[in-house]
């Protein structure tokens, strides 16, 4: 009886000694990401490069003004780079089977201009800037551009560019354009962002293009989807006959990354179901009214953007930074 009644006893002590193992996991991945957010300053170059920030623009420059397409091609990289191990330049590296091999990640441009301004940065300070804050310099600047200069946030450095790039890492970090909106929220959530910094984020749709296949579901279904306003149905009809080609994500205003994005939802004017179906959830419909006025969404864009580029692991000596943003040092 004795021992019968230690051994229970011992078996509940070691599922609550596994617990408290699994609460400690999380709290320490938490505390780690915490710390290392904590470590990024803006003037993090200061003595090592102080003409990073500089340098970074006037690459950043003169490559969105001979290719304009790549300024929406560098915010969406950013996004992709963050949701899989943090803001790391994990999606930069070129080589079979890196994150950037992955089918989510086959549509990404605007890699062109990280190697430009790497390239000078390097030239100046040599094995000092890593690559996944000049993303994160360029994201800011493709911004600013992208919104006429209406949207500016400061941008904390100290990121280190990681040591990991798989194809197998992305399955479930970024969620597909057909995704539910439960599937959507819990992407963000995953990575520490709210619903309301999702909703705000997918403003960023409000610029760049999107390839036809993406919207076949929508104009091919057996039953046409009620929430898709029939007159643009068919203006897409015509620009997307078949799954080839692309179309602008925002039928009204492709090249200004502004509030018209949410007045398109409003009017049933989405073009992917995942950037429609914000209208249709009733937690995210308020959002979305709200966001349809510059006032509002232009200081949320930045404070979303700030915090998503706060997704970093690696700080400090973590990681390495890379002396080409495409390969790892010791490749
Ligand atoms: C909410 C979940 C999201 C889904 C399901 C999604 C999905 C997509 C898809 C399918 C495309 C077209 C890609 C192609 O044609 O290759 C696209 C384009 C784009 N996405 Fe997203 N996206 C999401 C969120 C975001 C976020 C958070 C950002 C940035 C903050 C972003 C920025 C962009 C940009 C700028 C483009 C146009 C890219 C270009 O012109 O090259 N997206 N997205």
């Amino acid at each position: 009886m004795g021992s019968a009644c230690s051994g229970r006893d011992a078996s509940s002590l070691l599922s609550l000694g596994f617990m408290l193992l699994l609460l400690v996991t999380a709290l320490t991945a938490l505390t780690s990401t915490v710390e290392a957010q904590a470590q990024l300053v803006p003037d993090f170059y200061k003595s090592s490069c102080p003409m990073a920030d500089t340098l970074v623009s006037s690459a950043v420059d003169s490559a969105l003004n001979s290719r304009a397409a790549a300024a929406s091609g560098v915010l969406r990289l950013f996004f992709h780079d963050c949701f899989v191990h943090g803001c790391d330049a994990s999606v930069l590296i070129d080589a079979p089977g890196s994150e950037r091999s992955a089918s989510a990640n086959l549509g990404l441009q605007g890699f062109e201009v990280i190697d430009a301004a790497k390239e000078v940065v390097e030239k100046q300070c040599p094995g000092v800037v890593s690559c996944a804050d000049i993303l994160a310099l360029a994201t800011q600047l493709s911004v600013k551009k992208l919104s006429g200069g209406r949207i500016t946030y400061t941008v904390p450095l100290g990121r280190r560019d990681g040591l990991v790039s798989s194809a197998a890492d992305v399955t479930g970090k970024l969620p597909s354009p057909v995704a539910s909106v439960a599937t959507l929220k819990a992407a963000f959530s995953a990575n520490g962002l709210s619903t309301e910094d999702m909703v705000v984020l997918s403003g960023a749709h409000s610029v760049g293009t999107a390839g036809c296949g993406f919207i076949q579901n929508r104009l091919t279904a057996a039953t046409p989807d009620a929430t898709l306003d029939t007159t643009y149905a068919a203006v897409l009809k015509k620009q997307c006959p078949t799954a080839a080609g692309s179309v602008n994500l925002d039928l009204a205003t492709p090249n200004q990354l502004d509030e018209v994005y949410y007045k398109n939802l409003q009017a049933n004017k989405g073009l992917l179901s995942s950037d429609q179906i914000l209208q249709t959830d009733i937690e995210t419909r308020p959002m979305v009214a709200a966001n349809a006025a510059f006032q509002t969404f232009g200081p949320n864009f930045a404070r979303a953007m700030e915090k998503m580029g706060n997704i970093v692991q690696l700080t400090a000596t973590q990681g390495e930074i890379r002396l080409s943003c495409r390969s790892f040092n010791q490749a």
